[in-house]
């Protein structure tokens, strides 16, 4: 295995904080987040989602965090160096599982461009529902427009990523972050004063379990990895980074925490809009880009706001975007001695390769399939369904049975006086978190 010659650190607690929370709030929570909850029942999968994010998913995000920081290694290198190179291969399917995320989470990266721009230019003003969801399916049934955003969303993701951790992803989130917060919040509170919205509001929060079914709790489990940036590695990553000092249980605690409150109000905000303008619940992937311009153009101020919007929708899916192709840049960096610009090119030519194939999916590739699904779900599905599923159960193995000892020291360094939490993490990785994942894999893939 080549020793990587010099690795950086983050510069600051903060910036740590930063880039964590920055790559699990992105698309994940504004617009896979809606559409997911829309179409599985509202209440019943908020509850699902619920549960998994706080027991599986949290002590995935702080497996993660302690073993990055014990191996200061790649995902490939971290389970070889902490356990050995009979478990390289999760490291290699957590490479692959980035490589096929970024090859559609690009995608709707530039979708979140285009709107910017296309709000810029005042192209979305209008609220009949018809006029935005054809606006929305003429361009991302076109080929060059979708295709040229993509491919601008993958070069500022490449550039942030050649600059390096520090300097390129540690400033970006700063001022921006909170401010899309406050839009987001101060949106949904608009949105819930419209008349029908608490219809949705209902349709939200109010579990009706006749609705619960097996392919909904694979679909739940899938959410809660996605949107906390675990089982494929970016997280592994990004606490490679770490110095010591750091309180994982609570750095873990406090990105689950605002990852799930990024999700609350973006459905708080989406669903609502679809009851009051009369959108459908399964509007799939475009659910997002249909009921936003709608929220918009009833807003004095709309231009500037729904500009200004989708501009820090796209940034907050660039530090999402960098943290998954750091998983792979690290790794090939590490690996071949080029440096990390070189490494980050390779990679993203990688990903346009992937990813163009995805975004014509949409239009003249339409009827590319295989089962039943187009290059987009099957990115979507198999990275989401079965990848990140697969990744988080063989590290929860990995971490609660194999290299227990270790990856407690770690964690209770930085968190003295945490050993009970330590302690129901622990059971949970070994006993709660293998044994659930196998049981919703299995009954997602069979129904
Ligand atoms: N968590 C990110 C989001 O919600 C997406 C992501 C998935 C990032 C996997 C890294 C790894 O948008």
């Amino acid at each position: 295995m080549a020793i990587p010659i010099e690795r950086e650190q983050w510069q600051s607690r903060l910036g740590f904080m930063l880039a964590a929370s920055g790559s699990a709030v992105g698309l994940g929570n504004i617009w896979r987040f809606p559409w997911l909850t829309g179409e599985n029942g509202g209440g019943t999968f908020l509850f699902t989602y619920l549960i998994l994010i706080f027991t599986i998913g949290l002590s995935v995000l702080m497996a993660e965090f302690a073993l990055g920081r014990a191996s200061q290694r790649d995902v490939v290198g971290a389970y070889e160096t902490i356990g050995s190179k009979k478990w390289s291969w999760v490291g290699y399917v957590s490479v692959l599982t980035g490589l096929l995320i970024m090859s559609f989470y690009c995608v709707v990266g530039g979708w979140t461009l285009s709107y910017a721009f296309r709000a810029g230019m005042g192209q979305l003003a209008g609220d009949d529902a018809e006029v935005l969801q054809t606006i929305f399916s003429t361009f991302t049934a076109s080929s060059l427009e979708p295709v040229f955003w993509q491919l601008l969303f993958i070069v500022l993701t490449v550039y942030v990523v050649m600059r390096g951790i520090s300097s390129g992803i540690e400033r970006w989130s700063r001022i921006l972050m909170p401010i899309l917060l406050v839009l987001l919040v101060g949106l949904a509170i608009w949105v819930l004063f419209l008349p029908g919205a608490w219809e949705g509001v209902k349709y939200m929060f109010l579990p009706d379990f006749s609705k619960f079914t097996p392919s909904m709790l694979v679909t739940a489990l899938s959410q809660a990895l996605f949107s906390l940036s675990v089982g494929m590695g970016a997280m592994i990553t990004y606490g490679s980074y770490l110095k010591q000092q750091e309180n994982l249980p609570r750095a873990a605690l406090a990105v689950t925490a605002l990852d799930t409150f990024v999700a609350l109000v973006a459905g708080l905000l989406i669903l609502p809009a679809v009851f009051a303008f009369g959108y459908s619940l399964d509007g799939g992937p475009g659910l997002a880009f249909v009921t936003l311009p709608a929220i918009f153009s009833g807003l004095p101020g709309a231009l500037v706001l729904s500009t200004a919007f989708f501009l820090l929708l796209a940034i907050a899916a660039l530090t999402s975007a960098v943290s998954i192709l750091e998983v792979a840049v690290a790794w090939v960096h590490s690996q071949v001695s080029v440096s990390r610009q070189k490494s980050a090119l390779l990679v993203g030519v990688i990903v346009t390769i992937m990813g163009v194939p995805v975004s014509l999916s949409f239009g003249i590739w339409q009827d590319v399939t295989l089962v039943g699904l187009n290059l987009f779900e099957l990115a979507d599905g198999l990275s989401g369904k079965i990848m990140l599923p697969v990744g988080a159960l063989a590290l929860a193995i990995f971490v609660g049975w194999i290299v227990w000892p270790r990856i407690r020291d770690e964690v209770l360094q930085g968190s003295e006086g945490s050993a009970a939490t330590v302690r129901v993490w622990g059971f949970i990785c070994r006993y709660i978190a293998p044994p659930a994942i196998v049981v919703i894999l299995v009954a997602g893939l069979i129904s």
